[in-house]
């Protein structure tokens, strides 16, 4: 028993260095599929250890789950439309938490000597599980749409809704105090996850729209404290350290994400989107449009062209014609670039994705820091479908609802294209004076369309 114990863990070690080397592989997008891969070893080769653990009861059953599983995951992998994953991911997050759950209440239910502490962490198990399964499903149906009536995909505010989160709140303490202190009381346990399932739905219900993704990556992170806690109600190291790394991965992305957007974690967990400033202010000069012909003159002539896609792109699916328009470019000796904002669309790594599809090289995509060390220098910065990420307001006018959010400075290049069907603004509804701008030209119409009519030209 000593010595699998001893295999177990020195295994169980490998894994944990599996999945570290993994998360480092995963922060760069051409050494994310290698990094995806070590980690799903990391997994196969944990699972495979606690295999050997002698307390395991029915090899049976793990088999059929896991081939279950497998096979579920296999076609749901397969199925899933690029545009679907963060509901993919929902899921995952909620199936994570219920698992969970499951194991924290197989504890408390099959064992009537438990000690005060492991009562108290299998609650906490319980709490954290719950709460990431139902907030997670009720992610999934606003992101998905799939139950309308029931769940808008806007934020659902109601009033008292903050009473109701502090009564559900008080309820769980007082049932916490009395499961642990009243060990035998372990019947009132289906009331504690009733509890807890409510509140995991009525964190969720006043979160909607863009604000999805930051709350997503937050039950992530849940469903790695749910694990890591797990972890320790039933002493598996394992458990313990990849919950941990789970859970801290996704607070670092939450708060990436807050500080890309300069918006609290509070701020978006609890006020919808409203911003208290004025959205509107007084803008100088004029708006100048211009058609795909002209566009055409320029870019011609431009020897480095910087592309800024944003959350239009992704509406209009423009990545393939603006693939095609970068190699006409390319084959005119032209240097193209993109330049990617932290939280431009509505995902983290939204525009890489979607330029990955496309096959853009992952050589060419800048981060923003890069991109506006040498704005100057871009002769056509092309803005396709961004509006908030190339916002000058953010930068320069104080009491603008943006202002201080990071942006990429696409004023700052000899000319700018902005691809947009009309001037209306972007998802934090912030008027943008880089419209105005001397060195902007606007081109109105659907980005697709837009970026066809300029490589016509080209062909002509
Ligand atoms: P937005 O500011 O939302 O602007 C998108 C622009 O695309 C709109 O102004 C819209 O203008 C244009 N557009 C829509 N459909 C189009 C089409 N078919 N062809 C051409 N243009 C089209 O996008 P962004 O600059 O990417 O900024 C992202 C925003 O989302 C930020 O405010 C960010 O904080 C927020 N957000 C992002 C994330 C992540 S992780 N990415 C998470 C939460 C929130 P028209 O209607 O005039 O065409």
């Amino acid at each position: 028993m000593e010595n699998i114990n001893l295999i177990i863990n020195a295994v169980y070690i490998i894994s944990v260095i599996l999945f570290i080397v993994g998360l480092k592989l995963l922060g760069h997008p051409a050494s994310a599929r290698k990094g995806n891969f070590l980690s799903a070893i990391g997994m196969l080769v944990a699972i495979l250890a606690t295999l050997l653990n002698e307390r395991i009861i029915s090899y049976e059953l793990i088999i059929v789950s896991i081939v279950v599983g497998s096979m579920i995951g296999v076609v749901i992998a397969k199925k899933v439309e690029m545009t679907s994953m963060p509901e993919m991911v929902s899921l995952l997050n909620g199936v994570g938490g219920l698992a969970s759950l499951m194991v924290a209440l197989a504890l408390l239910l099959n064992n009537s000597q438990l000690s005060t502490y492991l009562i108290l962490i299998a609650l906490l198990t319980s709490l954290i599980g719950s709460i990431t399964f139902s907030g997670s499903i009720v992610a999934w149906a606003k992101l998905s749409g799939s139950i309308p009536r029931v769940i808008s995909s806007g934020s659902t505010v109601f009033k008292g809704q903050a009473f109701v989160n502090i009564f559900l709140l008080v309820c769980i303490v007082l049932l916490t105090t009395v499961l642990t202190l009243w060990p035998e009381s372990l019947n009132l346990i289906s009331v504690f996850v009733v509890l807890c399932l409510v509140l995991g739905v009525m964190l969720v219900l006043p979160i909607g729209g863009a604000d999805m993704p930051v709350v997503i990556s937050l039950l992530n992170s849940y469903s790695g404290i749910a694990a890591c806690a797990a972890g320790f109600a039933v002493f598996n190291n394992l458990l313990i350290v990849a919950g941990a790394l789970v859970g801290a991965s996704g607070i670092i992305l939450t708060s990436i994400m807050c500080k890309a957007m300069n918006r609290s974690l509070s701020n978006v967990l609890f006020s919808g989107f409203t911003n208290p400033t004025d959205k509107t202010f007084e803008i100088e000069g004029e708006v100048t449009p211009m058609s795909p012909e002209d566009a055409f003159y320029l870019l011609e002539a431009a020897q480095s062209v910087l592309v800024i896609p944003g959350y239009g792109m992704a509406v209009a699916q423009a990545q393939h014609a603006m693939k095609e328009l970068q190699a006409l470019l390319e084959r005119n000796a032209a240097e193209v670039v993109y330049g990617i904002h932290p939280v431009a669309g509505r995902m983290p790594g939204h525009m890489n994705v979607l330029l990955a599809e496309a096959d853009v090289s992952y050589e060419i995509l800048l981060e923003m820091d890069e991109v506006n060390a040498r704005m100057e220098g871009f002769d056509v910065a092309i803005v396709i479908g961004a509006n908030d990420v190339v916002n000058p307001a953010a930068r320069d006018i104080k009491g603008s609802p943006i202002f201080g959010m990071p942006i990429i400075n696409a004023d700052l290049a000899k000319n700018v294209f902005i691809l947009k069907r009309s001037m209306s603004s972007g998802f934090a509804g912030v008027d943008n004076p880089l419209f105005f701008k001397p060195n902007a030209r606007m081109l109105f119409g659907d980005a697709k369309t837009t970026i066809n009519g300029i490589i016509k030209q080209f062909s002509d």
